[in-house]
């Protein structure tokens, strides 16, 4: 403990001695923590290509100073992404850390943004309460409550009374559950099981067989982006689709990253989310078209997040000709910019995103799968929060 706070008040120090040295640099270092490798790889890989599109476009300069992005890859391990996080902002005085691809690994660097008084930008990760952790945390991402209770409004009024549902068993999934079964329940639905898989290397099977004999109208799924595929594979190999339960999921689990690879089982799936490769406005046509030619790869909402939040630091950046800490927090609250996703607001007083969230289904369109958005819920603020 006492060793922790020794060392804690050391990065104070060291943070005092990189303000300085930032006043006077003509660089300034932005660094990005990223699974890279692991099971959350393709989260890395998404943001990654995105912040190299950012950079390409933008010219690498902001606050008339040059932006050097160093990549770090934390492997989707906590105590890595903690270490990480300390050097960037003591060895490599960066002006904001960003990234962060899982809850756990963004709740791990909360403390560490705090001490350093450097600014975090949360480009990924989507448990409500993490903007809570730490008062130098923005969020670019989204949150589970903002999807869940999209799609928990549309249910019911669709023909689905009984639900079952299933998430993945950690911060995020927890959020999904307990908004998506609140307000299906509010809006007169029955909740008929809530089940549960491990975050790592989960065997949908055995709750599959529940939910095949709960018999309900419909499953509701959250599962991290990554798993989106496997699980699409075997509720369709378990003939859940066959025996007449509808999927109905959080954009996550139809995930432009992986939607093209899932085959017809996913025709016609119902989902919530902010962003779709699909969405119809003229920014994010050039986005996309911009980015497969750069990645030969469709973006997803990583991407986007990971867009956006370059774009945040970078307006940051422009107010404050270039100085980083308190200053460059005081700039990104606020902000209001059209993305690719639509229009987003970083609200000032909780560092959340406000942002449109889309009901979509499932399309087959020359040949691709795409999530094809059909209603929108405008400007909706977390639900998750109190205040
Ligand atoms: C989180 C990770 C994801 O891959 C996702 O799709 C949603 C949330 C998270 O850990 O917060």
């Amino acid at each position: 403990m006492l060793n922790r706070r020794l060392h804690l008040m050391a990065l104070a120090a060291a943070t005092l001695a990189a303000g300085a040295a930032q006043a006077q640099s003509d660089t300034v270092k932005i660094g990005v923590i990223l699974p890279m490798t692991g099971p959350s790889a393709s989260t890395g890989k998404q943001i990654d290509a995105a912040i190299k599109l950012f950079m390409a476009q933008s010219g690498g300069k902001a606050g008339g100073k040059k932006v050097e992005v160093i990549v770090k890859d934390d492997n989707g391990t906590a105590n890595l992404t903690a270490r990480m996080a300390q050097e960037l902002i003591v060895n490599d005085k960066v002006v904001a850390i960003a990234g962060f691809g899982l809850t756990p690994l963004a709740l791990t660097a909360a403390p560490i943004a705090t001490q350093g008084k450097t600014p975090m930008v949360v480009m990924a990760a989507a448990t409500s309460a993490i903007t809570e952790a730490s008062p130098y945390i923005v969020r670019t991402s989204f949150t589970l409550p903002q999807a869940a209770v999209s799609i928990a409004e549309w249910a019911p009024k669709h023909g689905i009374k009984k639900v079952a549902t299933l998430v993945a068993d950690y911060g995020p999934g927890n959020d999904a559950e307990k908004f998506f079964v609140d307000r299906f329940l509010l809006n007169g639905g029955q909740v008929l099981e809530k089940l549960r898989t491990p975050l790592r290397g989960a065997d949908f099977a055995p709750v599959l067989q529940k939910v095949r004999d709960a018999k309900p109208d419909a499953l509701f799924v959250f599962l991290p982006s990554g798993q989106g595929a496997q699980f699409m594979k075997q509720f369709g190999e378990r003939g859940l689709d066959k025996a007449g339960i509808k999927l109905i999921a959080t954009g996550d689990v139809t995930d432009d990253d992986q939607l093209n690879d899932m085959g017809d089982v996913a025709l016609g799936v119902v989902n919530s989310h902010h962003y779709s490769a699909a969405h119809p406005s003229a920014m994010n046509k050039k986005f996309v078209a911009d980015f497969e030619a750069m990645n030969k790869f469709r973006p997803n909402f990583m991407a986007v997040g990971g867009y956006d939040g370059m774009r945040l630091i970078f307006k940051g950046l422009d107010a404050t000709k270039g100085a980083g800490g308190d200053a460059l927090l005081a700039a990104m609250k606020g902000q209001l910019f059209e993305s690719p996703r639509g229009q987003i607001l970083i609200d000032a007083q909780t560092r959340d995103i406000v942002q449109d969230i889309y009901i979509r289904k499932v399309e087959k369109k020359d040949g691709q799968l795409w999530n094809i958005e059909f209603d929108v819920q405008k400007a909706v603020k977390d639900p998750g929060k109190t205040k």
